[in-house]
């Protein structure tokens, strides 16, 4: 056994299928192609709304290599799916433009799309809405928003606290509808044999889409096998199931044969959710000091027909800065789009965009630094529940990153600083996350010549999980973390929750970390091995299962310095610095691409991404890569992350906090802030597009 000296934590050991993945030798779901292969590509409504009153089949089955086309007439029946949106293929209805209404199934990916191409279906169509406005008549207050937050909270009385004020801001922003699009589309391989059915899928988390298919397909769970071995990113668009894995096990049921399906990048955007797009008020009240006495926050945003799904973009107001009156709330109108969903930050990253510029008009109205705005509003508790902060960095990321940044050079004048044609801003906000945490098992086992493995159903969604787990393992069984096998990515492994909410090495390091702690105990006392080795098995249901009486919750700051094109309006990010209090920092280099990561999606969110909303087609105008932005190399010229030491003794036993989504909170708002600074122009839409510039 390998007895070398812990290198945790926060050692930056590279991710251990850094090479498998440069070469191409990493499988990821689409990548396997069992014996018999057949290939599958899903039919689009064409239509927003209404129904399917005739598919004529005949050309498409006549493309050689055509298998079958399965419709709402002839495909399997489901049980009730545990989510609605899995309900394909089951009736004729057309809830939104996009939902997929048949299923073409070849010996070829090839004839599978060109048997797509023929197929010609008729609809009966229905009126639709797919515009949100803030008046839209079909606006209520539902009973809670995603994550189980109450809609409304009210304290005090924060009209009166507002009528009063010395200094208020009230101004309405609006962020645009995005699409999470990870590089790996998603994508399901299904293979029945001898009873037992296993899929291989894309998945933030196999555990859920087990269930999901054993609830759809009628079948005990222990006849299916989920495995996402390697996941090229989802962003929440793959922590909840999706049709892929439901019609390639449909269509493997239904021809006897192993089914792949792909969904092409322009389908994607309209079968795995979007961050709902948001309009929100909100209005502070401070007194001559800047020390806010009211914080109102109103959300108005959409879900669809098919579902509810309610972006929770107020709560983070609750969790901000102290105020005595508030009043955060939120409202939703079901349109006719595709149902939306978690997209990295559900919440934070719309709710901090509208927060932290209005904290940004705050500071400029009092003519006070909006650093020190902010120092002004710590709050002593959460302002919501009064609970004590397990730790609150807020403070500490916004003084680190000032002196990083140089902000205390700035001139405060608006529109003052040029280059050649570039208007010269700097912007800061804050972020925030909350700290989530999920049961897990995990088993660790040692072979009698030594070997040490750790098996959990963890997924790497691109995070490095696998690295950081045997960072974990290996700290407690007191060997360098090569020395641990680590077992990831399928459901034949101990029950462990997603890659989500910035929880999975906390939920899943937490049983690894007990498990090995169990077996470095038992290797103690057992020497020499028995036979057959020493295993040992955890389950935190006991440690994740009450609420914690703190409010824990990481914190961040982002300072970004923009240059605006005077003649054309484009919009380049010089420079994007941000600092996080994120307890623990397990690994440095898998955790400073995870919030290197999350700035460049805040980049796209503040500059280019947007997925276009068509009122006359009633589909989403951005569905590819070509026309949906995402950042590249050169939009991302000087990005850097930090952090700030945290010693909290009340999260799990690393003491670490969640990194995955952070990155991307407030960063909209700090570039938006630097725009303003660099032009005097306040914008409040995403994205900041050169047209509203001119
Ligand atoms: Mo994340 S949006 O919780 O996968």
């Amino acid at each position: 056994m390998t007895t070398r000296a812990p290198q945790f934590p926060g050692a930056p050991v590279v991710r251990r299928e850094a090479r498998d993945k440069v070469t191409g030798t990493a499988r990821y779901a689409a990548d396997r192609a069992p014996a018999g292969c057949l290939y599958a590509w899903t039919v689009p409504a064409t239509v927003a709304a209404g129904r399917v009153t005739a598919v004529r089949a005949v050309d498409a089955l006549a493309v050689p290599g055509v298998h079958s086309v399965l419709t709402h007439d002839n495909a399997p029946r489901l049980q009730e799916p545990d989510d609605p949106i899995l309900a394909v293929l089951q009736d004729d209805r057309v809830p939104h433009h996009g939902w997929p209404i048949a299923l073409v199934i070849a010996e070829s990916l090839e004839a599978a799309r060109t048997g797509a191409g023929e197929l010609h279906v008729e609809y009966e169509r229905d009126a639709y809405d797919v515009t949100l406005t803030d008046d839209h008549p079909g606006l209520y207050t539902p009973e809670e928003a995603n994550g189980g937050h109450p809609a409304v909270r009210v304290r005090g009385d924060v009209e009166r606290a507002l009528a009063g004020a010395s200094v208020q801001v009230d101004a309405t922003y609006r962020t645009a509808a995005l699409h999470n699009h990870p590089m790996e589309p998603h994508a399901a391989t299904a293979v029945w044999a001898g009873g037992h059915l296993t899929v291989h899928d894309s998945s933030q988390g196999s555990a859920r889409v087990r269930e999901s298919l054993a609830g759809a397909l009628g079948l005990d769970p222990d006849r299916i096998t989920v495995v996402s071995e390697h996941v090229g990113g989802g962003f929440g668009s793959k922590g909840t199931t999706r049709p892929q894995a439901v019609l390639a096990a449909m269509a493997a049921r239904h021809t006897g044969r192993p089914v792949k399906l792909v969904f092409p990048r322009p389908q994607l955007a309209e079968v795995v959710g979007h961050r709902a797009p948001t309009i929100q008020r909100v209005r502070l009240g401070a007194d001559l000091d800047g020390v806010l006495t009211a914080v109102s926050h109103e959300i108005v945003t959409q879900t669809s027909t098919v579902k509810e799904f309610v972006e929770q973009a107020a709560v983070p107001a609750r969790v901000m800065y102290a105020s005595p009156h508030s009043r955060t709330a939120h409202r939703v109108t079901a349109l006719d789009v595709p149902s939306p969903s978690w997209m990295r930050a559900p919440g934070e990253a719309s709710g901090m965009y509208a927060l932290e510029s209005a904290m940004d008009e705050l500071a400029s109205a009092l003519g006070l630094d909006p650093v020190e705005l902010r120092l002004r509003n710590e709050p002593e508790t959460e302002p919501d529940s009064d609970r004590p902060f397990s730790s609150r960095g807020l403070a500490a990321c916004l003084r680190d990153g000032a002196a990083r940044f140089g902000w205390h050079d700035r001139d405060p004048r608006p529109a003052a600083r040029q280059e050649g044609r570039w208007l010269m801003g700097t912007g800061v906000a804050s972020a925030t996350y909350p700290v989530l945490v999920s049961r897990s098992t995990a088993s660790a086992h040692a072979a009698r010549d030594g070997a040490l493995r750790i098996a959990v159903n963890a997924t790497d969604i691109g995070t490095g999980a696998r690295t950081v787990l045997a960072q974990i393992a290996a700290d407690a069984l007191g060997v360098a973390p090569e020395a641990v096998r680590v077992d990831i990515g399928s459901t034949d492994l101990p029950v462990a929750p997603l890659a989500g909410g910035s929880s999975g090495t906390a939920s899943w390091g937490w049983a690894v970390h007990k498990a090995a702690t169990a077996l470095a105990a038992r290797l103690a006392e057992h020497r020499p091995l028995p036979a057959d080795g020493i295993t040992t098995t955890a389950d935190t249901e006991e440690e994740t299962g009450e609420e914690s009486p703190y409010a824990r919750h990481a914190f961040g700051a982002h300072f970004a310095e923009t240059a605006v094109d005077a003649v054309t309006g484009e919009v380049r990010v010089r420079r994007l610095l941000g600092v996080y209090a994120a307890g623990r920092i397990l690994n440095a280099r898998t955790a400073r691409s995870q919030f290197t990561g999350g700035m460049v999606m805040g980049i796209g969110m503040a500059l280019t991404e947007d997925c276009g909303t068509d009122p006359d087609f009633g589909d989403f105008t951005a569905k590819d890569l070509a026309s949906y932005h995402v950042p590249v190399c050169a939009d991302t010229a000087d990005i850097q992350a930090h952090w700030i030491e945290e010693d909290d003794r009340h999260l799990n036993p690393m003491g670490s906090k969640g990194i995955g989504e952070i990155g991307i909170v407030g960063t909209a708002a700090a570039i938006g802030n630097a725009v303003r600074h660099a032009t005097g122009a306040r914008l409040r839409e995403l994205p900041l597009t050169p047209d509203t510039l001119l």
